[in-house]
């Protein structure tokens, strides 16, 4: 039986000392159709498109108490892996200072975020991505609770995605599973730069046995941060061109994953890693973050491709890692492609077995129904 979204029990209860616990585990997910420019609270210059990923993610619980005193100021603490993190502290409180216009409640209650990833740092899985949608989704269970109100599971996970875009924009999309599109898209009902919209897909579809393989590059600390990133789109020469070129590109995009095209998907998939990264070289300051590897790995794989005839393809975040996509029928004739031609050029021969998956899964409490 599914476990709710929905906190009968704990609406019912009536608030007093008591701590309240709720966790969440949200999973990452990676762009096929990259958001890369962005104004305030993380409104899109563009529409963008991504898998989401089903074993990388972040499980955060947040507890809390009502303030003995209210005071405007907010009170909370962060955990990441059982250590209080300072620079995770900076960033939250920012976050939940501008979620306070949105979610007043946040400075009667005394808060405590534990937060843990399943996988490593700088491995071209985008953390900020699990880590605020799973944020967003223990503090939209929390208003529920709090507001004694619930909301229907469409609401909810919208509402979720509002808030976790106030953190960082991919995350908006990691509270769904499956594929998912974000900004507002004339030919997605609804849409909007506000929160992303789940793109449905047939039980049968192939697209529900997506696979991904994150070949690890290289581990070191990025140079460019996404924050760095987004800022450098404002005045980069080519701003006008990027934004036509994703929204053309997330049109076929969408067209062709509805007609199972699958040269066009890897074709304009690996066009927008490309894009992004000649974007990032052609920026001021530049960002160079592509290593020689990454492109003997991109070339090994389109080898295979012309050779092999599989429908695979790569993509690349705003780091050196790759994700080779591809479905899970050719499994078997993928594995050893990658064992034996690409962990070479993987730092210590690390990669990450990943794949299409359903999307946040709520921990604790655990009510079913
Ligand atoms: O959400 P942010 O600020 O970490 O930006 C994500 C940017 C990319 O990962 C490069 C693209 C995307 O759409 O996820």
């Amino acid at each position: 039986m599914q476990k709710s979204y929905f906190q009968k029990e704990l609406i019912n209860k009536p608030m007093s000392e008591d701590i309240i616990n709720i966790t969440w585990r949200a999973p990452s997910n990676i762009a096929l159709v990259k958001y890369w420019g962005k104004s305030a609270h993380q409104l899109p210059d563009n529409g963008s498109l991504s898998i989401t990923l089903e074993r990388s993610s972040t499980t955060t619980s947040l507890s809390f108490k009502k303030r003995q005193k209210v005071e405007k100021k907010i009170s909370f603490e962060y955990y990441f892996h059982g250590n209080r993190q300072l620079q995770f502290e900076k960033k939250t409180a920012q976050i939940l200072n501008d979620l306070v216009a949105k979610m007043p409640f946040l400075t009667d209650y005394e808060l405590v975020f534990r937060s843990e990833n399943n996988f490593p740092h700088s491995t071209g899985i985008a953390s900020s991505a699990s880590s605020m949608s799973a944020l967003a989704l223990c503090l939209v269970s929390m208003e529920e609770i709090v507001n004694k109100k619930k909301q229907n599971k469409d609401d909810f996970f919208r509402r979720a995605s509002f808030i976790a875009r106030m953190g960082s924009g991919s995350a908006s999309r990691s509270v769904y599973g499956g594929i998912v599109t974000w900004g507002n898209i004339p030919f997605i009902d609804p849409s909007s730069d506000e929160y992303a919209t789940l793109l449905s897909l047939p039980k049968e579809s192939r697209f529900n046995h997506l696979m991904d393989i994150i070949l690890i590059v290289s581990s070191e600390e990025k140079l460019v941060s996404s924050t760095a990133g987004h800022a450098l789109m404002t005045s980069h020469p080519y701003k006008e061109g990027r934004i036509a070129q994703a929204n053309s590109h997330l049109k076929k995009m969408v067209d062709a994953i509805r007609r199972d095209n699958y040269e066009l998907i890897g074709e304009i998939a690996e066009n927008e890693a490309l894009s992004l990264h000649a974007l990032l070289m052609t920026s001021s300051p530049d960002g160079l973050l592509l290593k020689p590897n990454t492109l003997h790995i991109i070339e090994a794989v389109k080898r295979f491709r012309r050779e092999s005839g599989l429908d695979l393809f790569f993509t690349i975040d705003a780091g050196p890692n790759i994700h080779l996509i591809y479905f899970e029928d050719q499994r078997k004739l993928v594995l050893p492609f990658v064992q034996n031609v690409l962990t070479p050029f993987c730092e210590d021969g690390q990669w990450i077995d990943d794949r299409i998956g359903n999307g946040p899964e709520l921990l604790s409490p655990q009510i079913e129904f």
